[in-house]
């Protein structure tokens, strides 16, 4: 049986997993092009294999059926939104992620981006680039109100930070918020309107699903504070963008830091990106050796024993 590894993170930091895969049994290819595959070779590359460990590659309805010998899918990462699950579970194909494998960067990322508000860190480096000098006045962010939206492995990641930094947390998740993390790290849980209209800083850490698509629109940003930031480190698309560049430009709410958005890379032309209080980074909030290692590893995991449960 054959596994083929497209994320280029598994090359980089995963490649003790090579022999852990072998040593159970089955042939691996993986990308070490250091480029992304294009859909051609995506589809070439997993021709006959039995296992895939994907990256952001379209595991649609078209993919699924040009390889009928992939048997087994798993995402190098946690958000499937990339794979139809429910066609692959129609078809019998077991589909995996790596739980938590990355939380902890992404949650410094969202982190990182309310210090770097706090302290104008992008405006000053900027300004000393361009040989100037303003001592800009920010603020310290104990005391400030984070509201956490989606209370998974990564929300919780947030909320422990954010306590440590001495914030109030607010957090919302209608599947539940755990109990017992949730009184270690004083943290409230809250209606989703409450959430918006308390909090400094929204953080989104929600799958992206039918659900929660366009999650944040105008009539959501309407209810946050006129200071309040958005933070979106989760998906483009749970976010109406359309919106956003409306509630930016009118200063309903004061920012947004996002890693992440509908289109990626972005149109030249993206309005978003002509906004001074708008902020992107190119989807690297996972991005760590450490997150790229434990995902490698889980990922591994998690591909041979759903093969090993097919032979
Ligand atoms: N930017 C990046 O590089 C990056 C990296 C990893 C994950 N992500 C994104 O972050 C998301 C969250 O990751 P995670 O590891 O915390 O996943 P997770 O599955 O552990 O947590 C997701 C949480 O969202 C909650 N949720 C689902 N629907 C909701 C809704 N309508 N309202 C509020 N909460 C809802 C779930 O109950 C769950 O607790 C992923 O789905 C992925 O899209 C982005």
């Amino acid at each position: 049986m054959k596994i083929v590894v497209t994320p280029r993170g598994f090359a980089k930091c995963g490649l003790d997993n090579v022999k852990i895969i072998e040593d159970a049994g089955f042939l691996v290819e993986y990308n070490d092009t250091g480029n992304a595959y294009t859909k051609e070779e995506f589809y070439e590359k997993t021709n006959n294999a039995d296992g895939v460990i994907v990256g952001v590659e379209p595991v649609d309805k078209e993919y699924i059926d040009a390889h009928p010998t992939v048997k087994a899918v798993v995402k190098f990462g946690v958000g499937t939104d990339n794979i139809d699950v429910e066609y692959c579970h129609e078809k019998g194909i077991f589909v995996g992620r790596t739980v938590g494998s990355n939380a902890r960067s992404v949650a410094e990322t969202a982190i990182s981006f309310i210090l770097a508000d706090s302290k104008n860190l992008y405006e000053s480096i900027l300004c000393t680039k361009n040989s100037g000098w303003d001592k800009m006045t920010g603020y310290e962010v104990e005391g400030k109100t984070v509201g956490i939206v989606g209370f998974g492995a990564i929300g919780k990641k947030v909320a422990q930070m954010a306590f440590g930094l001495g914030m109030k947390v607010l957090a919302y998740d209608p599947y539940g918020v755990d109990e017992a993390f949730a009184k270690k790290f004083d943290v409230t849980s809250v209606c989703m309107e409450d959430l918006l209209k308390d909090s400094d800083f929204v953080s989104l850490h929600i799958p992206l699903t039918d659900e929660t698509r366009d999650f944040i629109g105008m009539p959501q940003l309407e209810i946050m504070k006129p200071q309040a930031v958005l933070i979106n480190t989760a998906r483009g698309g749970v976010v109406n963008e359309a919106d956003l560049f409306t509630a930016l430009s009118q200063k309903c709410i004061r920012a947004a830091y996002f890693d992440v958005l509908t289109n990626e890379p972005p149109q030249k032309d993206e309005p978003l990106l002509t906004l001074s209080n708008f902020y992107l980074t190119p989807h690297i909030a996972s991005r760590s050796a450490e997150a790229e290692r434990k995902t490698a590893a889980m990922a591994t995991q998690v591909m041979i024993e759903a093969l090993k449960n097919q032979k």
